[in-house]
């Protein structure tokens, strides 16, 4: 069975709906013959999205490390507005100061460039969510136009929440929009149709709620804190008639893949074991309408 593919809006692009976040890949400790099996088992497995960011520690080195030479085979999404500049392997997802300058918008293109060697990035988003007033503050808009008008990278985004998202959408100029989803956190459900009609290509991150078990010792506190939250929810609901031997992970997965609207969700892993369990999880494709209407209905009560 292969995995199931949709057109991430009006870049065009065909996408596998099971993509591959690289966050995970933040450490610069990590064994580099691991990272080259793990990122090569992604491509072989037929994956063709990767979402990295320059805030993300080592991630982008690893891949220009491992797989650089399968460049075609891969929608390369990156992100900017972070923090450039900083030693590779600094730990720690987003959270520390984003700016929105022309110069630094540019600095973090150029540096995921050169990180990831390559000469271009399919998309480049911007990270945390500003509001179209902090990017109208600064043009930064105007900044990655010209980036892509010099073939440096070829569509533009944003990593959208809400309040923001509805006016980010507004704005007309996003080719595609990194929004939260999962079972347990649908806040952004109808904010994803929007984006898909406004003709953006939607990425999901959060699918797999952060793989529900217990969040990791060194995740920063907050993180912790929302980890919890989700893990809570789904414990408060029971599934178990729903499951028909599915684990809970497929069936958090499935759920993210059943939303008519998203094109491709992000899932992070550096355990080859659990890259096996999604990519077969996402070739089951969507779950059932009917028991994606019910799950809905009691996570909702
Ligand atoms: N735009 C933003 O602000 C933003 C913020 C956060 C993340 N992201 C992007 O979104 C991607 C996904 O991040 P996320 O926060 O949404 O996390 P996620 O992908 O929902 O979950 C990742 C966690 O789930 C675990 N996991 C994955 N598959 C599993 C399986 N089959 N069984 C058990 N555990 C499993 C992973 O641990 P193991 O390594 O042990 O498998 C990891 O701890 C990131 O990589 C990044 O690219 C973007």
């Amino acid at each position: 069975m292969s995995l199931p593919t949709s057109t991430l809006g009006r870049t065009g692009a065909t996408v596998t709906k099971l993509g591959y976040g690289a966050m995970e890949l933040r450490s610069s400790r990590l064994d580099p013959g691991e990272v080259n099996r793990l990122l090569n088992a992604v491509l072989d497995s037929g994956i063709n999205m990767i979402d990295t960011s320059p805030d993300y520690g080592a991630s982008e080195e690893h891949i220009g490390r491992a797989i650089a030479h399968r460049r075609d085979e891969y929608f390369l999404a990156s992100k900017c507005g972070c923090p450039v500049g900083e030693t590779a392997g600094a730990d720690g997802p987003a959270g520390r100061e984003h700016v929105f300058t022309r110069e630094n918008v540019r600095a973090a293109v150029e540096q995921s460039l050169t990180r990831m060697h390559t000469d271009r990035l399919d998309l480049v988003q911007f990270h945390i969510s500003p509001s179209p007033e902090t990017l109208a503050e600064h043009d930064a808009v105007a900044e990655l136009i010209d980036l892509r008008d010099e073939g440096k990278l070829r569509f533009i985004g944003i990593s959208g929440t809400l309040p923001h998202l509805p006016d980010q959408i507004a704005m007309g100029v996003f080719d595609a929009f990194q929004i939260p989803y999962s079972a347990v956190e649908r806040e952004h459900e109808e904010a994803i149709t929007a984006a898909a009609q406004a003709g953006g290509g939607t990425i999901i991150r959060g699918g797999v709620a952060r793989g529900l078990p217990e969040p990791r010792a060194d995740y920063p506190e907050r993180y912790k804190d929302m980890i919890r939250a989700r893990n809570e929810r789904f414990e408060e609901t029971d599934l178990s008639d729903l499951l028909d031997g599915m684990s809970e992970m497929e069936f958090m997965l499935r759920f993210t893949i059943s939303h008519p609207d998203m094109h491709t969700t992000i899932v992070g892993t550096k355990n080859p074991d659990h890259l096996a369990a999604n990519v077969a999880a996402a070739s089951n494709g969507p779950l059932p309408p009917q028991i994606y209407a019910e799950a809905k209905r009691r996570f909702a009560a």
